[in-house]
């Protein structure tokens, strides 16, 4: 089982190998995750929304990123990590985003980090990837610039801000990101800017072109009931089959079913306060005592 890297990731889109990539904000989920065959998990910042119940990403801190991160890649085994710089961490000047970046990989373990952003931001990818450091772009809807395009609205739908995000594409390809994330365009938008690019491209409301799609883990398990965009697709009913295992917990809580014997403790040598015992633990031949919990 090789680990999978950004070079690993390079060569699977000229061997024309979709990439599958998903979120994770966990040991547990990563591990059922990588289990799964996933090549990428993204720390994303919409743990801010998901994990947090933000109504944006905006809030979410470095410190948050680095200790879901630190967990995560804790939890894969297989999988390329990749962590989201969240707002603010690479926006207000290049040798802060070089840091922040840094503190990624130093303290939360991934393998590279993911930033918002076209062509403005190109010299700071550069930075960032001079430092050592991979970086994965992220195109069209970013969630991080909510308030400018006036809520999470697909983007790139007419001719200028198709061609400029398509422009932006060819910049990011330039200043050295190894792939990038296309969010939110038309599917026409996405193929064109796949087929120019040497770098994977990696769809979630991007259509089937992208080299490779990813999904938030909560939405493809179906944890949320409330929340049904048009990209995403359930792949499970995560929220009835949890929902229901809680109620049978509760009822079996409430009837005295649970814990049975099988889920309980025994021992024949407890000594036992003096009283009413309970019945599993009175029917061997366990000694009466003072003092509850000391074996004799
Ligand atoms: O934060 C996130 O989960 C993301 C994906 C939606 C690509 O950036």
């Amino acid at each position: 089982m090789d680990k999978v890297t950004i070079h690993t990731l390079k060569r699977l889109k000229p061997a024309g190998r979709k990439i599958c990539m998903v979120t994770a904000y966990d040991a547990t989920f990563a591990r059922v995750l990588d289990d799964a065959g996933a090549d990428v998990l993204l720390v994303g910042d919409s743990l801010g929304m998901v994990v947090q119940g933000n109504d944006s990403t905006l809030p979410v801190t470095m410190d948050q990123m680095v200790y879901h991160s630190r967990a995560v890649t804790r939890g894969a085994r297989r999988a390329h990590v990749v962590g989201d710089l969240p707002f603010l961490s690479y926006q207000a000047s290049i040798p802060e985003a070089v840091k922040n970046a840094g503190r990624m990989l130093a303290e939360g373990g991934v393998g590279s980090v993911k930033l918002e952003g076209g062509a403005e931001f190109a010299e700071t990818v550069e930075a960032i990837v001079r430092a050592g450091i991979p970086v994965m772009g992220h195109l069209g809807l970013t969630p991080q610039s909510v308030h400018k395009m006036g809520g999470f609205v697909v983007q790139g739908r007419d001719e200028e801000t198709a061609r400029k995000i398509y422009r932006d594409a060819q910049a990011l390809e330039r200043a050295g990101a190894y792939a990038v994330v296309l969010e939110g365009v038309p599917l026409e938008l996405a193929r064109d800017i796949t087929e120019s690019l040497a770098i994977p491209t990696i769809g979630i409301g991007a259509g089937v072109h992208c080299d490779g799609q990813v999904l938030v883990c909560y939405d493809l398990f179906g944890l949320n009931p409330d929340f049904k965009p048009k990209f995403v697709k359930r792949f499970a009913d995560g929220y009835g089959t949890l929902r229901g295992a809680a109620e049978s917990f509760f009822a079996e809580v409430r009837s005295g079913t649970f814990p049975d014997e099988d889920h309980s403790f025994q021992s024949k040598t407890l000594r036992i306060v003096p009283g009413p015992k309970p019945a599993a633990l009175t029917t061997g031949e366990e000694k009466v005592g003072p003092v509850y919990g000391v074996p004799v």
